[in-house]
C-alpha cells in the first residue's frame, strides 16, 4: 500500500474525520427550549470542575455551526462525528419533543451534506437530561427504555439522510467516572450503582439499535450502526503473577465488561467473580443479553494512551505509580481495582499527563480484531492536549500534536496492513473545547478557539491533517 518510500497510503475509501460532542462545543445551554442536563448541574456545583467552568458558552457552535462546517470543508475533512444533545430534543428526557431542538440537528446535517461531509451522529455523549438523573439516572433500568425512545425520535427525524449511527460514547466513563469515581457528572460514588449503570447503558444501546433497525427497514437503504467504546491496551508491569492478575482484572473492568456482552452475549465470568463483593448482577433480566448483543456494523474505538498496571508496588520507583485504591488519586482507582497501581513507563506525556506510545493503538486494534471479529473498526477519537499559544505571527504551532496524530496514523496503517478491518479515523477534536472536569484548561483541537472572541485559528496540526485527509497519505 506504500506509494512512496517516505509516505504510507491509506485505502481510497478510508474515512477521514474529525469529532466533537454537544456539551463540549455547543453552548446555548438555555436556548430554544433545551432542558438542563447532569453536566449543567455538576458544573454549577462548587469544586466539581476546574475554575467552575461550564458548557456555557463553550465554542458557541450552536450559533457558529455554519462557519465550523465551512472550515472543515476548507480543510478537506470528509466526515464529522458530533453528538446530539438529548436535553435539546427531549427537555424532560421523556415524552414531550422539542421541535426547535431537533431542528438544530436537521440544519446541521443538511449543512454537512451540502458541504460534502458525511454526518456521524452519536446519540449520547454524557449530557443526560437532569430529570432522568432525578429519577435515578443510569443505575435505574427505566433510563435504558427512555434512551431507546429518544434514539427512535432522532433516527425518525434524521434517518432519511444519515447513514452512520452510534449509540453511546464511552459508557465506561458514564458508569465508572459518573457513578463510582464521582469525577464526572452526576458525581456519585456508589460502586454497586456503577455496575448497574454499565448494564443499563448497554441495555439502552441494544434497545436503541433494535428501535432504529426497525425504522431503518421503513426508511430503506443501508445504514451502519454501532457503539463507541474507550478500550485500552492494558499491559502488566512485569510477568510477576500479581501484575499479570492486575492486568487481567483491569482488562475485565475497562474492556471485557463491555465487549463481551456486546459481541459474545455474556458478561465475563472472572469479572463477575471479581465484583462479587459489589453486586450479584441481579439487574440482568432474561432477554437483556440478547438485546445487548444484537449484531453491529461498526465498533468505534477512542484511543489516547495505554495503561500499565502492577498488582504490587514492591520494587517500583517512588512517584512512578498511583496509590492502589485511593479514590481520586489518578482517576484510575476503579471499582474492583483496590490492589492495582497504574505505573508510568517513562514515555513523553501530554498536558493531561497521559503517556504517548502509538504502539498501544496497534496492539489494541489487532487484539480487538482477533478477539471480537466480524465488525468493522473505526478510530472514532484520537488526539492530544498541549499548551497551545497564539504566536505573534497569529498562528498556533503545535508540532507535538502533529507528531502525536502522525505516529498514531502510522500505527493504524500498520494494523490495516496486518489485516485489521479498520475503516476510518476521526481526530479529537475539531475544536478546542470544554474538557469536562478540566474545564477549558485542556486544548485538544486541531483548530484553536479564542474563548473570548470565538475566533477560530487553524493550528499547524489542522492544516497538516487536512492535507492527509485530502491525499490519503501520511508522511512516514
Ligand atoms: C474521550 C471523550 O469522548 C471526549 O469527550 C474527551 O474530550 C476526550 N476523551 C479527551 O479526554
Amino acid at each position: 500500500m506504500a506509494s512512496a518510500v517516505d509516505a504510507v497510503s491509506f485505502p481510497a475509501d478510508f474515512v477521514w474525520g474529525a469529532a466533537t460532542a454537544s456539551y463540549q462545543i455547543e453552548g446555548a445551554t438555555k436556548e430554544d427550549g433545551r432542558g438542563p442536563c447532569i453536566w449543567d448541574t455538576f458544573a454549577a456545583t462548587p469544586g466539581r470542575v476546574l475554575n467552575g467552568d461550564s458548557g456555557e458558552p463553550a465554542t458557541d457552535h450552536y450559533h457558529l455551526y455554519r462557519d465550523d462546517i465551512a472550515l472543515m470543508k476548507e480543510l478537506g475533512i470528509g466526515a464529522y462525528r458530533f453528538s446530539v444533545a438529548w436535553p435539546r430534543v427531549q427537555p424532560d428526557g421523556k415524552g414531550r419533543i422539542n421541535p426547535v431542538g431537533l431542528d438544530f440537528y436537521r440544519r446541521l446535517v443538511d449543512e454537512l451534506l451540502e458541504a460534502g461531509i458525511t454526518p456521524w451522529p452519536t446519540l449520547y455523549h454524557w449530557d443526560l437530561p437532569q430529570p432522568l438523573e432525578d429519577d435515578g439516572g443510569w443505575p435505574n433500568r427505566d433510563t435504558a427504555y427512555r434512551f431507546a425512545e429518544y434514539a427512535a425520535v432522532v433516527h425518525g427525524a434524521l434517518g432519511d439522510r444519515v447513514r452512520h449511527w452510534n449509540t453511546l460514547n464511552e459508557p465506561w466513563c458514564s458508569a465508572f467516572l459518573g457513578y463510582a469515581e464521582g469525577q464526572h457528572a452526576p458525581g456519585r460514588t456508589e460502586p454497586a450503582a456503577s455496575i448497574a449503570a454499565v448494564h443499563h447503558l448497554l441495555l439502552g444501546h441494544g434497545l436503541a439499535i433494535a428501535a432504529m433497525r426497525e425504522q431503518q427497514a421503513q426508511h430503506g437503504g443501508e445504514q451502519l450502526m454501532g457503539i463507541v467504546l474507550n478500550p485500552s491496551d492494558i499491559r502488566p508491569y512485569s510477568d510477576r503473577e500479581a501484575d499479570v492478575d492486575a492486568a487481567r482484572r483491569i482488562d475485565g473492568l475497562r474492556n471485557r465488561i463491555f465487549l463481551d456482552p456486546l459481541f459474545r452475549g455474556a458478561y465475563p465470568e472472572d469479572v463477575r467473580e471479581d465484583l462479587a463483593q459489589v453486586t450479584d448482577f441481579g439487574f440482568v433480566h432474561e432477554g437483556d443479553l440478547a438485546a445487548i448483543s444484537a449484531p453491529l456494523d461498526l465498533l468505534g474505538v477512542n484511543f489516547y494512551n495505554h495503561d500499565r498496571v502492577a498488582g504490587s508496588t514492591e520494587g517500583l520507583e517512588p512517584g512512578t505509580f498511583s496509590e492502589p485504591g485511593v479514590p481520586g488519586a489518578t482517576a484510575t482507582s476503579w471499582v474492583g481495582s483496590e490492589h492495582v497501581s497504574f505505573v508510568r513507563s517513562g514515555y513523553p506525556r501530554t498536558r493531561m499527563g497521559w503517556e504517548v506510545d502509538a504502539n498501544g493503538l496497534y496492539a489494541l486494534l489487532t487484539r480487538l480484531a482477533a478477539d471480537y471479529p466480524g465488525v468493522e473498526l473505526y478510530v472514532t477519537e484520537n488526539g492530544a492536549a498541549y499548551a497551545d499559544t497564539v504566536t505573534p505571527d497569529g498562528e498556533v504551532h503545535d508540532p507535538e500534536r502533529l507528531d502525536y496524530i502522525r505516529s498514531h496514523l502510522l500505527a493504524a496503517h500498520r494494523a490495516i496492513e496486518d489485516g485489521v478491518p479498520l475503516k476510518g479515523y476521526f481526530a479529537w477534536s475539531l475544536l478546542d473545547n470544554y474538557e469536562w472536569a478540566w474545564g477549558y484548561s485542556q486544548r485538544f483541537g486541531i483548530v484553536y478557539v479564542d474563548y473570548g472572541t470565538q475566533e477560530r485559528i487553524v493550528k499547524d496540526s489542522g492544516r497538516w491533517y487536512g492535507s492527509v485527509a485530502r491525499s490519503g497519505e501520511v508522511p512516514a
